[in-house]
């Protein structure tokens, strides 16, 4: 493992490329990658690099998001299996025919999305500025917002709003059980319920917070609690007990797994450090994303990114 590791970090000086890795990549990944973070950071660090080649550490949309921001620089995932269940949950045919259905509605996506759903849209965000932007809306425009109901839901409790949602949702983060939940708050009766915005209203309303995987991270530093139960993919745990060893993270039960307490994705897993290794050597596979979707796409991603810096 270390030898590979070594041969990786070699091979990206000798290839000027950047790897960048979301918080639910092995341990292994995250600690060879140049930048590991949340949706919105890891589209604000694609922006800005100026290395020829982006590794992407993370699922297809991640990667096309990157492309989109560097359409003259080479992308590469390293499994292109890398999927997303919420992504998969709006085909853009259908998704077409919905906005075709509301021509009125503003079209707010969640970056969780195709590139083609993207250049359907007028803005896009991720879990953690969506109530901002949504709120930087005049309340008079109607909005369409897909395709993660949840996070839908939980904007229009949190701003007030009646959005028209598309059914999507994120297997994993709907997979927490509100039962064992409750029972694993009476074992631990001094722990905060944190969540990801992509659970179900049920556990996003046991939560004493709720944000994207970096704001969980921030939020558990900040905090004076020392026990904390944590409402999102596993994987967060290796960067987050980094962040405070002293402190005392469990995580969220799902419904239909009684062996583990943890709930995987098993889109994110799929990328390993050999596979790293090996897209780094052969510079694929290749994210492509045609000119036409490109430059549709760039809009509503351009709009998040500058509404994301004030
Ligand atoms: P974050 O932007 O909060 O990291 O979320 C990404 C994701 O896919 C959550 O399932
Ligand atoms: Fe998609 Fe859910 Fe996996 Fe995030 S955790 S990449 S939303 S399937």
């Amino acid at each position: 493992m270390e030898i590979l590791k070594k041969k990786i970090l070699a091979l990206k000086k000798e290839k000027n490329a950047v790897i960048l890795a979301h918080y639910y990549q092995e341990p292994a990944i995250q600690e060879i990658a140049d930048y590991v973070g949340d949706s919105l950071g890891l589209s604000q660090e694609a922006e800005r690099t100026a290395a020829s080649i982006i590794l992407f550490a993370g699922v297809h949309f991640m990667a096309e998001t990157a492309k989109i921001l560097n359409p003259n620089k080479k992308v590469i995932l390293p499994d292109l299996t890398a999927g997303c269940s919420l992504a998969d949950s709006c085909p853009p045919s259908l998704f077409k025919k919905f906005i075709e259905a509301h021509p009125d509605h503003l079209v707010i996506t969640y970056v969780n999305c195709s590139a083609e759903i993207k250049a359907m849209s007028d803005i896009v965000c991720t879990s953690s500025n969506a109530v901002k932007i949504v709120q930087s809306v005049p309340k008079n425009i109607p909005i369409i917002f897909a395709p993660d109901k949840n996070l839908g839901n939980y904007i229009n409790q949190q701003t007030g709003r009646n959005m028209l949602l598309w059914d999507g949702s994120c297997i994993v983060h709907e997979a927490f059980s509100l039962e064992k939940l409750i029972a694993l708050h009476k074992q631990h009766p001094k722990a905060e319920i944190i969540a990801h915005p992509e659970s179900e209203t049920v556990i996003l309303e046991t939560a004493a917070y709720v944000g994207s995987t970096a704001g969980m991270i921030t939020h558990v530093k900040n905090s004076p609690k020392t026990e904390f139960i944590v409402g999102t993919e596993a994987g967060i745990l290796y960067k987050m007990q980094q962040e405070v060893p002293d402190k005392l993270l469990i995580p969220a039960p799902s419904k239909e797994d009684n062996t583990c307490a943890c709930s995987e994705c098993a889109f994110m897993k799929v990328n390993t450090l050999q596979k790293v290794y090996d897209c780094l050597v052969h510079e694929s596979p290749e994210i492509t994303v045609p000119e036409s979707v490109i430059k549709k796409a760039l809009v509503p991603i351009t709009r998040m990114l500058e509404l994301s810096k004030s």
